[in-house]
């Protein structure tokens, strides 16, 4: 084709010229709006994107660029669809640069990310990735409890430090993990996972308070006793938050909520930044209110409170609790899979909401 069309790509093609065009390259060239256009957001399987460049025209991002949101718009002024991880964010001004957009897949459960009234006023399919990701999730915030109560970083740190010399009867000392009281705040697929794996695997006594109670046969599952807030916060050994992220939410635990937990509580935090206020933890755990915290998510992550990095009691880790390979990819394949679908006329697997009418 480069022959035909002359030296440079983009360079006049002559009428005579047009026939020596293959005709399947020529329809190509004639419609090339035949299949719906799609972004993949950021850096995913290269064998996810594939799979969508057989259903649409992708454009992806193997460079793993974190667009700033006037590229975003950019990007999407002619797509029909995109595939979103929790990082970008799907809002009114966005929509309004992207008319074409039909439907947004989140690569993730949590979808703070998306203004969802924003979306279904103006049409746009929303869809996230639940169900996919519970058993390796919890199973994340069970091991970020036990590292948190078993001080594992701390004591990490000191040994490749060079500070270990000697046995002390008290060197990094925790707390029980089992037997103790286990708080969940949110009480969704994640956190009963989370309560199974502490009523029957570590014994623990587990309360929970979430928006609604779960029906007496989950409860009995879970081995899970619902209740208040204040009850939660004040008996709980350790408090793991693994609520959405929602205007209601935002810094259910803050100063006044730490000063009710118990000074030897650990608060674990796997669901999103700004739940926890960060400020106020930090000096919490910096006057040892509490004993620790191990955190996931963060308030403006990836940037982390100054304070959290300087305080010993905490554990950091970089929003990895679904991180692993077969879970990730099962749910960049459930994001894909939702564009298939919609596109194809079948409707979102997962949706987030339901868009009255459809965009022009
Ligand atoms: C990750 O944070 C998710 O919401 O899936």
């Amino acid at each position: 084709l480069h022959a035909v069309v002359g030296r440079h790509p983009g360079a006049a093609v002559r009428r005579d010229d047009i026939a020596l065009v293959p005709l399947t390259d020529r329809r190509k060239d004639l419609s090339p709006m035949s299949k719906p256009r799609i972004l993949v957001a950021r850096n995913i399987f290269p064998e996810v994107v594939e799979r969508l460049s057989q259903h649409f025209e992708v454009e992806s991002n193997p460079q793993d660029v974190v667009w700033t949101p006037a590229e975003l718009a950019q990007k999407l002024a002619d797509k029909d669809g995109a595939l979103t991880t929790g990082s970008q964010r799907v809002d009114a001004a966005l929509l309004a640069a992207a008319p074409r957009l039909r439907i947004v897949a989140n690569m993730a459960v949590g979808y703070n990310n998306f203004d969802v009234d924003a979306m279904t006023a103006a049409g746009v399919q929303g869809t996230n990735t639940p169900d996919v990701l519970t058993e390796t999730t919890a199973d994340f915030g069970f091991a970020l409890l036990m590292a948190t109560a078993r001080r594992m970083a701390e004591s990490e740190h000191y040994l490749r430090a060079g500070q270990w010399t000697k046995w002390s009867y008290d060197l990094f000392a925790g707390t029980e993990v089992h037997g103790s009281t286990l708080g969940i705040l949110g009480m969704g697929r994640i956190g009963q996972g989370i309560a199974k794996r502490g009523a029957h695997g570590f014994g623990m006594n587990v309360v929970y308070h979430n928006r609604s109670r779960l029906t007496p046969e989950l409860e009995a599952e879970c081995k899970a006793r619902y209740v208040s807030k204040e009850e939660l916060l004040r008996t709980a050994d350790h408090l793991v938050l693994v609520l959405p992220y929602t205007p209601a939410s935002h810094h259910a635990i803050g100063a006044a909520e730490i000063a009710q937990m118990k000074p030897t509580a650990n608060l674990i935090n796997i669901a999103r930044g700004g739940i926890v206020d960060d400020a106020a933890l930090a000096q919490a755990l910096k006057d040892r209110r509490i004993a620790a915290a191990g955190l996931d998510v963060f308030e403006g992550e990836p940037a982390v409170h100054p304070e959290l990095l300087t305080v010993p009691n905490v554990v950091l880790t970089p929003h990895i609790a679904s991180a692993t390979v077969p879970t990730r990819l099962a749910m960049a394949n459930l994001a894909a899979d939702n564009l298939v679908a919609f596109f194809e006329g079948r409707g979102p697997l997962t949706p987030v909401n339901t868009p009255a009418g459809k965009r022009a």
